[in-house]
């Protein structure tokens, strides 16, 4: 068979490839490069009203662990872990008050990350804070704690960069290392919402703007 010879000068000045926006890690589950960074300006404010009301503080797991992520959380369900077991709750434990309420600009780019990945009317009533400081990571782990599967998970990361896994349906299977930067933005539902997933201990770093840390949203529908 020989090739047609227009079909190869029409790719002889193609442009170079650029870097996809869109990145699948599964069926239903992308990375959506940097696309938190044109809402930093209303998000970063924000997320420090948040803390000032919530302030981030390790947990410890069931299991008597404390974990290495300092955790808070905003919205209308805010998940907690401690030696009784994982839930979610309407106050903070730590100051009796309800958790804050979700800034709109967190809800706001949740909806649109996950419209982006193909999942319409996101309406999250959780978002959880965690805080990565050099050293800190989160074991593989499946997001099971909310009420129904049928929504997505939104998981936006500013700071410092992390290694992703992005397992199968079991602890065991292979992982995929999926590397995020500030700005990244993960979504798996459907037939993805129950995968493993978790991060593997953050490098040293400085990040120009969030410093010695990671900062992560995970954005969820509980109830
Ligand atoms: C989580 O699974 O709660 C956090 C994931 C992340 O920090 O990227
Ligand atoms: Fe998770």
């Amino acid at each position: 068979m020989t090739m047609n010879p227009m079909t190869f000068d029409l790719f002889a000045d193609a442009e170079p490839e650029q870097q996809p926006r869109r990145e699948q890690i599964g069926e239903q589950s992308c990375v959506l490069r940097g696309f938190a960074l044109p809402w930093l300006d209303r998000l970063l404010p924000a997320l420090e009203a948040v803390l000032a009301a919530a302030p981030l503080r390790q947990m410890v797991t069931p299991g008597g662990f404390t974990m290495s992520v300092a955790l808070s959380s905003c919205g209308t369900w805010g998940w907690t872990t401690d030696r009784s077991g994982y839930r979610y709750t309407r106050d903070d434990p730590q100051t009796g008050l309800p958790w804050p309420s979700m800034p709109e600009v967190f809800f706001q780019l949740a909806q649109a990350a996950a419209r982006d990945a193909g999942f319409t009317d996101f309406e999250p009533d959780s978002c959880l804070i965690n805080r990565y400081v050099p050293g800190a990571k989160m074991s593989l782990h499946q997001d099971k704690d909310e009420k129904s599967y049928a929504e997505p998970i939104v998981s936006v990361s500013l700071g410092l960069p992390a290694m992703f896994l992005f397992g199968g349906f079991a602890r065991g299977d292979k992982s995929q290392r999926v590397p995020l930067l500030h700005g990244d933005i993960v979504v798996w539902g459907g037939v993805d919402r129950l995968r493993y997933h978790g991060v593997l201990p953050i490098k040293d770093g400085q990040h120009s703007i969030l410093g010695e840390q990671r900062i992560n949203f995970t954005f969820r529908r509980s109830h």
